[in-house]
């Protein structure tokens, strides 16, 4: 595996690699690596030629009071994992290099990034299509990896490679959890044993919301108030409960098409995201 730093370095193997007619298949991260980044890396190793992972906890992402200082960070594991995945590159910019000194340049989605998690974190998705795009631009793959758990981000990444005529495709797989249900995350490193039991209330509101809706529920009301009656019995501090179109994620009426409900709240100092869609 080999590391590289530098952006204008990277591009230049990226474009040396691209005109040999090597397929490109790119993951970005930011690191404190677990199963659901290695499952994207897995995919991206049977289907392309060159894999190439970036590791970056993009500041552009994080809001004044959010956990950017302390996100966990583990390079030399992860470092390890990509290695044992056979990954080819590994780039990992440093900040200055990479957002150079007068940056002004911004990508936004606009109607996309006004709900759900784009509400309680203003700015965010400002910052991960910013970064999206800028890291699109240096590895120019053929194919990029994201997972559904942060769905939201998903969409919108879609989005901006249409609107922008980025010439790629994206796959989006599915959530990786833990045996218990719980969806695999970097913050989930920052949970006690304690706060880990109270989060196990987030997938399983959506997995009896799941079994009721196959049941024949179709009041979306009674689903809520099911939802939220669970989250809060395990004081999960709720920042939003929501049933979207899976599209272009703007509230359902009815519940007759496949609608996803989005979770986000708070188990102590973490902030988590869950999300599953239905199919009535
Ligand atoms: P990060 O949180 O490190 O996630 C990197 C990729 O792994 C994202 O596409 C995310 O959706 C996916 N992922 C995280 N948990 C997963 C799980 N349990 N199952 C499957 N996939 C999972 O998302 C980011 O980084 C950043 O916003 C980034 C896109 C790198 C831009 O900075």
């Amino acid at each position: 595996m080999k590391e590289i730093k530098n952006p204008k370095t990277l591009q230049r193997e990226m474009e040396r690699l691209r005109r040999s007619g090597r397929t490109l298949g790119f993951v970005p991260t930011m690191g404190a690596l677990h199963e659901g980044h290695l499952s994207l890396v897995r995919r991206a190793r049977r289907e392309n030629d060159v894999v190439v992972v970036s590791l970056f906890v993009n500041p552009l992402q994080f809001g004044p009071k959010e956990d950017f200082s302390r996100y966990p960070r583990s390079l030399g594991e992860d470092r390890r994992a990509l290695r044992q995945e056979k990954v080819d590159y590994l780039f990992r910019p440093l900040a200055p290099s990479f957002y150079l000194s007068g940056h002004q340049t911004f990508v936004e989605a606009r109607e996309l990034s006004r709900g759900l998690c784009g509400r309680f974190r203003p700015g965010h998705f400002r910052g991960v299509a910013t970064v999206v795009t800028k890291l699109f631009n240096l590895v120019m793959p053929h194919r990029a990896y994201f997972g559904a758990k942060d769905y939201q981000q998903a969409r919108i990444v879609q989005a901006l490679v249409r609107d922008l005529n980025f010439n790629l495709e994206i796959k989006v797989l599915p959530t990786l959890r833990d045996r218990d249900g719980l969806a695999l995350s970097s913050r989930n490193r920052y949970l006690s044993s304690r706060e880990r039991k109270r989060a196990l209330a987030i997938p399983r509101a959506l997995a009896w919301a799941r079994d009721e809706v196959r049941k024949g529920q179709r009041s979306l009301p009674s689903l809520k108030q099911g939802i939220l009656r669970r989250l809060r019995a395990s004081k999960v501090r709720i920042d939003y409960v929501e049933f979207v179109e899976p599209d272009d994620l703007t509230p359902v009426r009815g519940l007759k098409a496949p609608f996803l409900i989005a979770v986000a709240g708070w188990v102590g100092k973490t902030r988590l995201i869950d999300n599953a869609i239905m199919w009535p």
